[in-house]
């Protein structure tokens, strides 16, 4: 709209109000610039003759930034692939013997003419037995499923549990999606950068930790969470991600799970319904059936 610095981002919302016809929300970093919300106004009834415009700005914490979403940041920055010395069509990769057996296995749980359908989980599996997904195992998963190499891409690049350039030891992913961000996510993420001293898709020299920043990895009722490898750990502090990260520093095994004394989802304070001992089989059902 203006010559405003980048860091400014503005969503349109299209308001069911009679009064008001297009709703402008948007965010600054530089909260002190006092005359932004008139500039925006200004510039949007330029830019919008037709209809009321209201124009308000939101607190930092009511937008999640789009330039901190998971694809701008995570280990797999790029939707694309650019050959390296590491990673390009020749770098070779086999599933080994071992691992050909559970590919037999995987395709045996698919019927004929749906066997594309195994495509996530040898990708997993290619991705397991080398450490990253180099292009060639994607090539591949392609030739051994007879699908186009393009199609393998598309899963490939669409989910962030993909890693297609080499991670730490350790891959820590935190998510930052809605019900994580309104638990303190953001501080979360910053609190595990400065403790690693690395940013999102940076590794540590020591080649101990990756960080990656994803989307919603399903444990919103244990917010914030992170995965670190194959394990969740939940209902975090910044106490304990720095307690965590210490101790896989120290070569320990922290306890995956929530941190807060729960063991599973059930609420913090005890159990609010299904209380009483199970009725067991044949309740409710009529005596004579
Ligand atoms: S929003 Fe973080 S796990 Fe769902």
């Amino acid at each position: 709209i203006d010559n405003w610095s980048k860091e400014v981002f503005i969503s349109l919302q299209i308001l069911v109000k009679p009064s008001v016809d297009y709703c402008i929300q948007f965010w600054s970093p530089d909260q002190s610039d006092t005359d932004l919300l008139e500039r925006v106004q200004r510039n949007a009834t330029r830019l919008i003759p037709v209809g009321n415009v209201f124009c308000t700005r939101s607190g930092l914490q009511t937008f999640r930034a789009f330039h901190r979403c998971a694809p701008c940041l995570s280990g797999d920055a790029l939707f694309v692939h650019r050959d390296t010395e590491k990673n390009n069509p020749t770098t070779v990769f086999d599933f080994t013997p071992e691992n050909l057996k559970r590919v037999q296995a995987i395709l045996s749980i698919y019927p004929e003419g749906h066997k594309s359908a195994a495509v996530i989980p040898m990708l997993d599996l290619a991705q397991r037995q080398h450490g990253w997904l180099p292009i060639s195992a994607m090539h591949k998963v392609a030739d051994m499923l007879d699908m186009p190499r393009m199609r393998v891409y598309e899963v490939a690049t669409f989910y962030t549990m993909f890693n297609r350039s080499p991670v730490g030891k350790y891959h820590v992913q935190v998510c930052t999606t809605t019900p994580c961000m309104l638990r303190g996510a953001e501080e979360l993420l910053d609190c595990v950068k400065q403790k690693l001293g690395i940013k999102e898709g940076e590794t540590t020299k020591d080649g101990l930790f990756t960080l990656s920043v994803v989307e919603c990895l399903g444990a919103c009722v244990n917010a914030p969470m992170m995965q670190i490898n194959d394990n969740y750990y939940e209902d975090l502090t910044l106490k304990d991600a720095e307690e965590i990260l210490s101790d896989l520093k120290a070569g320990k095994k922290p306890k995956a799970g929530p941190r807060n004394g729960r063991f599973a989802s059930e609420p913090l304070g005890g159990l609010t319904s299904l209380t009483e001992p199970p009725k067991g089989p044949g309740f409710g059902v009529r005596p004579d059936l």
